[in-house]
């Protein structure tokens, strides 16, 4: 499989402005076809910034970007259309802002004497007009809409409970999910929490908020265990379902400074937890789940609301993903040849097609059934989807539209491949062209499908708006996420579009993706715009309501004994409590 190195073939797998470029404000324009009347809202983006001084690049402090899908809005020209990009101003970023010589890289993000950093740079998370960014080690974070600053972050710790690791400062460090979800009945939030655990692997946690104010409670998932993150949180009506992403396991052979070794494994836990249970048990106490196990290991699972026929949920797998494995400083390609040194600190890139699934579970044994599996010799890095998130749709699914990247041999490290050796396939010599795919739920049968012809296209982050004339008023009583016919097939798909030759945005018609974009918007002067993460959909961006009660940084730092932090640290902290509380008094 391995070549000999040709160091004049340096490959380029994904665009070299993923990571040189920067986020800006842009305003789009229309270069293809004709913008419908009837696609509406924003669509929000969460995405790191690249910060080359972390071995993991995309560990960088996060930053949300915002689409208005209406020309003419939010201070852009009547025939453009507004990008909006900013850092999230968080208590982390502001610290690092003021001494970031106090900032030093390791295994998951910064350390410091402030406490570890929460980069929140990994998805954005809507609940009605609200909106969140969300990465796997740290609390969920509020931004307002508008303006895309930091309000606050989700609950106190207190609720929250003893940190993943304990540490002086004021920032904690909390190993949690990037993929919190919001529960449309009990009008809450529901994520988790991970403590080390002295088997090695980690103790899974489950974390209510319910929104209001500044409470969290959390309970440990009795033999709740997993190996490698929390990443999603997914539910139906009853039920929490939890998973053992197992894409990214801890490798303490590395973290003392040694080479990686630690590898996925072939299959993974699945935890149904009850949520009446959990509610009715008080703080702390553990929770028995129902265990189950999926293979291949999965990122991302949706369930269907509706659980009165066993607990059904589509897993995007990542088969052969290990996003242990980064790109590193004078690493060789799967066949050989050296990586783009631009590509140093991304993420090492499937090493094999991907899989859908459609699995129902018998929430009372917990045993499982594989309703459809889809999987072709095309179907490499699978990462991100588009789907309807109504209430309506949850319960009915009818579409599930994937971007498949296409295989990337050039960002797939030699070290990754011996690493893994015979349970590899082949990988291609050359990249494969993107898909966009649309799925029937259910039976996973290809319904379109759009292929894209340029591998210098690195197609990410596609979003899901459904088909609606208007946004509903506030107070009318209808959802605002809802279009006419919910599930997926009956709206558009966004999807962004990197490459070198400047960003773009195109939009599909969900029932037909398979006949390419309808529409492209692109930069006005070929800007290109750096990796995004996750994306969302939301009917509406209006300003945060101040009545709220949020968590405030000021009341936590009154907790910590600052003197203990000296004189340096405890001002700096001081200055920052100072600056958020007089920004939220004049808002
Ligand atoms: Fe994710």
């Amino acid at each position: 499989m391995v070549n000999s190195v040709n160091q004049g073939d340096t490959a380029m797998p994904v665009p070299r402005t993923a990571t040189t470029a920067r986020h800006q404000d842009l305003d789009l324009r229309l270069v293809q076809g004709a913008w419908p009347d009837d696609v509406q809202g924003e669509v929000v983006f969460s995405a790191p910034q690249v910060a080359p001084d972390l071995a993991y690049a995309l560990f960088g402090f996060g930053v949300v970007c915002r689409l208005s899908l209406r020309p003419g809005t939010h201070g852009a020209a009547n025939d453009r259309f507004a990008w909006r990009a900013r850092v999230t101003d968080t208590p982390s970023q502001r610290l690092h802002t003021r001494a970031a010589e106090r900032f030093r890289p390791g295994p998951t993000g910064y350390a410091s004497p402030f406490g570890f950093p929460n980069a929140a740079n990994t998805a954005p998370l809507p609940w009605g007009d609200r909106l969140f960014t969300t990465w796997d080690v740290g609390r969920p974070v509020e931004v307002d809409p508008v303006d895309l600053t930091y309000l606050a972050d989700v609950g106190a710790q207190d609720g929250w409970g003893a940190p993943t690791m304990p540490n002086p400062g004021v920032l904690p460090f909390y190993f949690s999910s990037a993929h919190p979800v919001v529960d449309p009945e009990r009008h809450c939030l529901w994520t988790v929490k991970l403590t080390f655990d002295a088997s090695g692997g980690m103790q899974l946690h489950v974390v209510h908020w319910d929104g209001t104010g500044t409470a969290a409670r959390c309970w440990p998932i009795e033999g709740g265990i997993v190996f490698g993150s929390s990443h999603t949180v997914s539910q139906t009506r009853d039920w929490l379902v939890l998973a053992d992403s197992g894409n990214f396991k801890t490798d303490s052979g590395e973290m003392a400074g040694g080479p990686r070794t630690v590898t996925v494994d072939d299959d993974a836990a699945v935890y149904l937890v009850r949520k009446d249970q959990l509610l009715g048990a008080a703080q702390g106490t553990p929770v028995t789940p129902v265990r189950a196990r999926v293979a291949p290991t999965t990122g991302h699972f949706y369930a269907r609301w509706d659980d009165s026929d066993g607990v059904r949920v589509l897993f995007e797998h990542m088969d052969r993903m290990d996003l242990g494995f980064k790109l590193e400083p004078g690493d060789l390609d799967a066949h050989g040849r050296p990586v783009d040194p631009a590509l140093v600190g991304f993420y090492n890139m499937g090493m094999a097609p991907s899989t859908c699934s459609e699995v129902r579970f018998d929430p009372t044994t917990g045993d499982s059934r594989v309703e459809a599996r889809f999987r072709e010799d095309w179907t490499w890095n699978l990462e991100l989807s588009a789907m309807d998130w109504s209430a309506e749709a949850l319960a009915r699914p009818t579409r599930h539209h994937i971007a498949y990247q296409g295989c990337r041999p050039g960002a797939v490290s030699q070290r990754a491949v011996a690493a893994y050796g015979d349970r590899l396939g082949p990988i291609p010599e050359h990249d494969t062209p993107g898909a966009l795919v649309s799925l029937e739920r259910g039976g996973l049968e290809v319904a379109a499908r759009w292929d894209y012809t340029d591998t210098g296209d690195h197609i990410t982050s596609p979003a899901f708006a459904p088909r609606q004339e208007a946004v509903p008023e506030r107070g009318t009583g209808t959802d605002p996420y809802a279009g006419a016919e919910p599930g997926g097939h009956e709206g558009w798909v966004v999807l962004p579009v990197l490459n070198d030759d400047g960003f773009r945005v195109e939009l599909f018609d969900a029932a037909r993706v398979g006949d390419g974009p309808v529409a492209t918007l692109a930069t006005p002067d070929r800007e290109c715009v750096p990796v995004l993460l996750h994306s969302a959909w939301m009917p509406r961006a209006v300003a945060h309501d101040p009545g709220i009660e949020r968590l405030r940084f000021s009341d936590e730092v009154d907790t910590v004994d600052l003197t203990a932090l000296g004189d340096d640290v405890a001002a700096t902290v001081r200055a920052v409590a100072d600056e958020l509380d007089g920004r939220v008094a004049v808002r």
